[in-house]
């Protein structure tokens, strides 16, 4: 039987994890690209803004937004627009019969949380109500019946990815809080031109941001069913992009026994997750261009703790290839489909 087609629209298709979308969804075997819009701030050909994406022809010119073109032209779009602007969009067009994904995080949190990290106001209760977390992992039944799905952050991703096994066997010990390492690519940051990610600001530094007031801690969190509290360090790496994340868990030994046979089984059926076998480690350069996330587990006897490693393309598995995975599973092909690329090395 004959696939049915699915016409798709991007918001926001000249920022980082916009222009992503499209190079992902320009080869998917059942998606069209039907719409393409921003701020107005860039219109016509594709490839008149960004030339990696000039051969594309086929494209729609990017026009600026408009609800009611986005939902004459798409069955589904993903919004991927700066927080506090992205939410709202998204929900229009749900509102409309669009199925959306919002790759902001404007949909992740409840709304007391959301105005407390995010320091500006939610969007209404019943609508987040409707908003399902998209990491297919943790939900896939669930987003496969979305029609609305919060698109989870990047270092949010690689964190509970590297953690979630541990949640049914730490719940009924006390475990005390968890410390995560997180580094990510310049990317992470968006393509609006600031001060310390120049050139000259960037290359040969390193230094954590947002010391302790990341919005990503209590996504991480909920992503862990609040089982671990979390103290979360971000640090910006002067590479383009990648996620890594280390992760310190104090563990009783008993659980700690079978830990890497456990995380396999524990992801078995996931296929963007890639258990490394023991001795080894993630690479960012493993998964950079693909929607894998590579994970390794370490147990040190000497110290009761876990070390947790795990990584990520923020651009991928972090934005726009989960992104896809998820809209893969909203409308009934599998998973995998357009997203099988292997990474470039080098
Ligand atoms: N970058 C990442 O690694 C990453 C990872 C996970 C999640 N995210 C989330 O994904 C979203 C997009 O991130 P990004 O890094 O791609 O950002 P970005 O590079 O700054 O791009 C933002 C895009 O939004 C458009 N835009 C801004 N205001 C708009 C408006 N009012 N109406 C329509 N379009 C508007 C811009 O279009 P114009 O060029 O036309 O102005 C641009 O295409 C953010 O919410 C971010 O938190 C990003």
């Amino acid at each position: 039987m004959e696939q049915q087609r699915v016409r798709v629209g991007i918001v926001g298709p000249t920022g980082y994890a916009g222009m992503e979308l499209v190079r992902l969804l320009a080869q998917h075997p059942y998606m069209d690209i039907t719409y393409l819009a921003g701020s107005g701030a860039h219109t016509g050909p594709i490839g008149d803004a960004l030339p990696h994406l000039r051969r594309l022809s086929k494209l729609p010119p990017v026009s600026a937004f408009s609800a009611n073109a986005c939902a004459e032209s798409c069955d589904l779009a993903f919004v991927a627009l700066p927080s506090g602007e992205s939410g709202s969009i998204a929900v229009e067009l749900a509102q409309r019969g669009v199925r959306a994904i919002d790759l902001s995080g404007d949909l992740r949190l409840p709304g007391d949380v959301y105005r407390t990290w995010y320091q500006r106001e939610p969007v209404a209760d019943d609508v987040l109500a409707r908003a399902v977390y998209g990491l297919p992992e943790l939900n896939r039944a669930d987003v496969s019946a979305a029609s609305l799905v919060a698109n989870p952050g990047c270092y949010a991703t690689a964190a509970i990815l590297a953690l979630r096994p541990l949640v049914d066997w730490v719940k009924s010990k006390r475990v005390g809080p968890v410390v995560i390492d997180a580094k990510s690519g310049a990317t992470g940051a968006g393509r609006a031109a600031k001060q310390n990610l120049q050139l000259g600001e960037l290359a040969n530094d390193f230094y954590p941001y947002r010391v302790g007031a990341h919005q990503h801690t209590p996504e991480i969190e909920q992503g862990l069913d609040g089982v671990f509290q979390i103290l979360l360090t971000t640090q910006l790496l002067p590479i383009p992009r990648g996620i890594f994340v280390s992760a310190y868990v104090s563990l009783d030994p008993d659980l700690a026994a079978d830990i890497h046979a456990r995380y396999a089984s524990f992801y078995e059926s996931a296929p963007f997750v890639d258990v490394l076998p023991p001795g080894h480690v993630p690479h960012i350069k493993s998964v950079a261009g693909t929607n894998d996330c590579q994970v390794s587990v370490a147990w040190n006897e000497r110290t009761g703790i876990l070390q947790v490693f795990s990584a990520i393309d923020n651009l991928g598995k972090g934005a726009a290839g989960q992104a896809l995975q998820n809209a893969n599973l909203m409308c009934g092909f599998d998973e995998t489909t357009g997203l099988t690329e292997t990474s470039l090395w080098t």
